[in-house]
């Protein structure tokens, strides 16, 4: 793992940890991990409130020092050769890097400008971005008056001035609405396929599901689950369809219909009219789920039986822990898929 010796082009993982450790008093907040991460991939970390993420991120990006086991960033040790991790890095946190009471445009110019660009190429390179993420609009507003999404955009924005080797995204959407998700998606999928390998960081399954090839779940400091996508969601089932009746009285033929229809648990909720089952899925594929869910519509209308909204939810963070571990963890984050991934029947 090291880079000693070596001429040409890094072919091994953009990042290889072994047993990292980062202790804050008596708090593992990193507590032995192991990642591999192939270069040219986003690799998503996905848990709940103070699972050691930011953390993890921080020591990787050289900003913070382990307490034990190893890291490399394309073969270089993130302690002993810091700098030149430096220089392949790039990290958009949580805690944003750009200047409030700057333009947009005066942001992305300074920061160009910083890394050695001349005048007419930065401004050339600002004008490119704030145009690609949809903020030519707000290039001569103070940043501090951005919406959250805006604020999102131009902290990414800023992180790609220079095409990094490696983009570190630390809870890119937490807080912002599906349609600014969805855009902060779109970018990320653009710098991928630029080559720049990508490390996400997330509270949201369903963020992970749309942007990773591989997930690490981590919990207190370790690595609990890792895989491919489909791995972690055969691991955990598919998810669950919510169903509601326009009549609470039809309810009980509705429920033994529906799980003879989708094979599954299915519960009457609190609401006299709502109804949910959780839809295992073996393949780790939604679309068998899509299928089955909506042929079990079809025969709750060829009995008659009125739908007023159905929705197909994919497992919340919370589930996936329950799976994992047998116990929940209260994350306060709620799966924004619930919400828009409805449809009305
Ligand atoms: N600088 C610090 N000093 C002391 N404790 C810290 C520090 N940074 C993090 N911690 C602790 O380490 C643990 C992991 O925190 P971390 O920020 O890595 O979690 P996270 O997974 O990023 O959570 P979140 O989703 O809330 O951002 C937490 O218990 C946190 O309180
Ligand atoms: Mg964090």
């Amino acid at each position: 793992m090291t880079s000693s010796n070596r001429t040409g082009p890094w072919s091994g993982p953009a990042i290889e940890t072994a047993g990292l450790v980062k202790t804050f008093g008596d708090n593992r907040a990193v507590d032995g991990v192991d990642l591999r991460i192939e270069a040219g991939t986003v690799y998503g970390l996905l848990g709940p409130n103070g699972a050691g993420k930011t953390t993890t991120v921080r020591m990787l990006a050289t900003l913070l020092r382990p307490d034990g086991g190893e890291a490399h960033v394309f073969g270089h040790d993130v302690v002993r050769e810091a700098d030149t991790v430096r220089s392949r890095v790039s990290l958009t946190g949580q805690y944003a890097s750009v200047d409030e009471d700057l333009t947009g445009t005066e942001n992305l110019v300074l920061l160009a400008r910083l890394t050695g660009h001349s005048k007419k190429a930065s401004y050339d390179r600002a004008g490119q971005l704030l145009d690609a993420f949809g903020l030519a609009e707000a290039a001569d507003r103070q940043v501090k008056n951005y919406s959250g999404g805006m604020r999102r955009r131009i902290d990414i924005a800023a992180s790609i001035l220079n095409t990094p080797d490696l983009l570190f995204l630390d809870e890119p959407t937490t807080g912002l609405d599906p349609r600014s998700r969805n855009q902060v998606w779109e970018i990320v999928r653009a710098v991928v396929a630029q080559g720049t390998t990508v490390l996400l960081t997330t509270q949201y399954l369903d963020e992970a599901d749309q942007l990773a090839s591989r997930i690490a779940v981590i919990d207190k400091g370790r690595v609990i689950a890792e895989g491919t996508k489909g791995e972690l969601k055969a691991s955990v089932g598919a998810g669950a369809v919510h169903v509601r009746l326009r009549d609470a009285h039809r309810r009980p033929e509705a429920e033994r219909l529906l799980r003879r229809a989708l094979d599954a648990e299915v519960e009457p909720e609190p609401d006299p009219v709502a109804l949910t089952a959780r839809v295992g899925n073996d393949s780790g594929d939604g679309g068998a789920v899509a299928e089955k869910a909506s042929r079990a519509l079809a025969e709750l209308a060829r009995a008659g039986i009125t739908v007023d909204n159905f929705s197909l939810g994919q497992p919340s963070l919370d589930e996936v822990f329950l799976a994992l571990t047998g116990k929940h963890e209260h994350t306060g984050a709620t799966s924004p898929a619930e919400q828009t991934k409805e449809a009305t029947a």
